[in-house]
């Protein structure tokens, strides 16, 4: 089920946060270029950036030629643009809710999830679309904070999450239980920061 009311507030505060996003998000390159080393993508393959935010993820998709960003934010998407013509990179961008991809069915080689499953109000929607829009045997690469797969969120954490909702992301997500609602296959999964906090995991149709 689709949630327009919370990605209307996603689209206000990520158009709040698009002039500072990068001072943070900038300390995530090194995963950002593990992440995309791992997907693999082709210069001449179709490429699509769910939830693309301010381009960080450009600087190391570079070969790429065929890329397709979206975001719920225009602001975040302007950011992009910028970014995309300072690097000389063409690139369709689209204000669109990446629980509700307008595209056809298997348009996209791979998709890149980049701290948005853990954003996203519905991401077992989002999945399932990215699902959709990917070619049989398409790849999807993603990176963002999960709880783990086994185990409950402890009392901290469960307290911790009421605050980082409403500011920025969700602490409590299992990737485990997002990717088992979908028949995407996980082929690897690896600890990205923060004791595995932070995790990249790499995902097949
Ligand atoms: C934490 S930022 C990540 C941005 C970028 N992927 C990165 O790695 O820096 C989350 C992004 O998801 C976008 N977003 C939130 N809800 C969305 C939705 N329903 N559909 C598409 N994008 C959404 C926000 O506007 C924001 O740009």
């Amino acid at each position: 089920m689709s949630h327009p009311l919370a990605s209307q507030f996603n689209r206000l505060r990520y158009n709040l946060y698009a002039p500072f996003y990068d001072r943070i998000a900038v300390l995530f390159a090194a995963q950002r270029r593990r992440s995309i080393n791992l997907l693999e993508p082709l210069a001449d393959e179709r490429l699509l950036i769910v939830g693309a935010g301010t381009g960080l993820d450009l600087d190391f998709l570079m070969p790429c030629h065929r890329l397709t960003a979206i975001d719920i934010s225009p602001g975040m998407l302007a950011k992009l643009q910028e970014r995309a013509r300072e690097l000389g990179l063409g690139i369709e961008t689209r204000v669109m809710d990446g629980e509700r991809l307008a595209f056809a069915d298997g348009e996209f080689d791979a998709v890149v999830l980049h701290l948005i499953l853990a954003v996203i109000p519905d991401p077992i929607a989002c999945l399932k679309e990215v699902e959709r829009v990917l070619k049989p045997g398409g790849r999807v690469v993603v990176f963002d904070k999960f709880l783990p797969d086994t185990g409950r969120a402890g009392l901290l954490r469960r307290s911790a999450n009421l605050l980082t909702r409403l500011i920025a992301t969700d602490i409590n997500r299992r990737l485990g239980d997002l990717v088992a609602a979908t028949h995407l296959i996980k082929t690897h999964d690896e600890a990205a920061g923060l004791g595995g906090f932070f995790r990249i995991a790499l995902l097949r149709k």
